[in-house]
């Protein structure tokens, strides 16, 4: 009887067809809907902040040069990632990357924990020309980033067209004390789009990124972003307790 039920929706296109849409509806309402009851799809992690203005510029200097093209930002959930390059990418680090840079073309080493495996002085160094660092790179080099100024002019703009699109920048008062509580002072402080200027030159000059604190060049905005790349998330919170002793 079972049998010669199926039979009878196979031979039938309208009834397969209409059988396969009340599938396919109830799978889609079982997935979809309950997306539309949580605010954030992104569980939130201690340590995470949006970029401080300097980085800010630092990864529009990435995306300009085309870093993206042979560099992904994700480390994938696998052991020989993890052994590779750390603890695997959790969507909480590139929650207020618009547009995040995770891309598939590892033609270079992936990114994403990068920050501070290295010295400023390496990073200018195989940036100026990776081949004398690493001979056997395929890196472009990139001598003009030492030479150019920063441009920052525009940074309060830039800033505000993120927080358009929901990155925490803030520009009120109230904004800021919401900072205050969310990321602590010196925090809030770098995301006050008001200072934002005055905070790029501080942190140019505190962070020395390309040797020289007499101007500002896009290699320091470059180099602050590479060195805060995956250092917000304190790991060795999590490490002992779940990820050591699950892999
Ligand atoms: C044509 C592909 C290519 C492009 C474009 C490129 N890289 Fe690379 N990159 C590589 C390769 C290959 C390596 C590994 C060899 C080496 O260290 O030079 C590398 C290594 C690196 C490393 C060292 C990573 C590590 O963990 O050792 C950093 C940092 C880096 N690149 C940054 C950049 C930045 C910033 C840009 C853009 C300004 C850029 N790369 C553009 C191919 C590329």
């Amino acid at each position: 009887m079972f049998s010669f039920k199926h039979e009878w929706i196979e031979k039938n296109v309208g009834l397969l067809a209409v059988a396969t849409m009340l599938a396919i509806s109830v799978g889609g309402l079982v997935e979809i809907t309950p997306l539309f009851f949580i605010r954030n799809t992104v569980e939130p992690v201690d340590g995470v902040r949006p970029y401080t203005p300097l980085e800010l510029r630092g990864r529009d200097i990435y995306q300009r040069e085309g870093c993206y093209l042979c560099h992904s930002q994700m480390i994938r959930p696998f052991r020989d990632e993890a052994l590779r390059y750390g603890h695997y990418s959790l969507a909480a680090e590139s929650q207020y990357d618009h547009p995040f840079q995770w891309g598939s073309k590892r033609t270079g080493p992936d990114l994403a924990r990068v920050g501070k495996k290295y010295s400023n002085e390496w990073h200018v160094q195989h940036l100026l020309a990776p081949r004398s660092v690493v001979p056997e790179s395929v890196m472009p080099n990139y001598p003009w980033l030492l030479s150019t100024p920063l441009q920052y002019a525009d940074i309060a703009d830039r800033m505000k067209a993120l927080r358009e699109a929901g990155v925490p920048y803030s520009l009120t008062r109230a904004e800021y004390e919401r900072n205050v509580k969310k990321f602590g002072p010196k925090v809030a402080e770098e995301l006050s789009i008001p200072d934002a200027k005055e905070n790029l030159i501080k942190q140019a000059q505190e962070g020395d990124y390309d040797g020289d604190r007499s101007n500002i060049t896009e290699m320091d905005a470059l180099v602050a972003y590479l060195q805060m790349l995956g250092t917000l998330v304190d790991f060795s919170k999590y490490d002992n307790d779940h990820f050591v002793k699950d892999r």
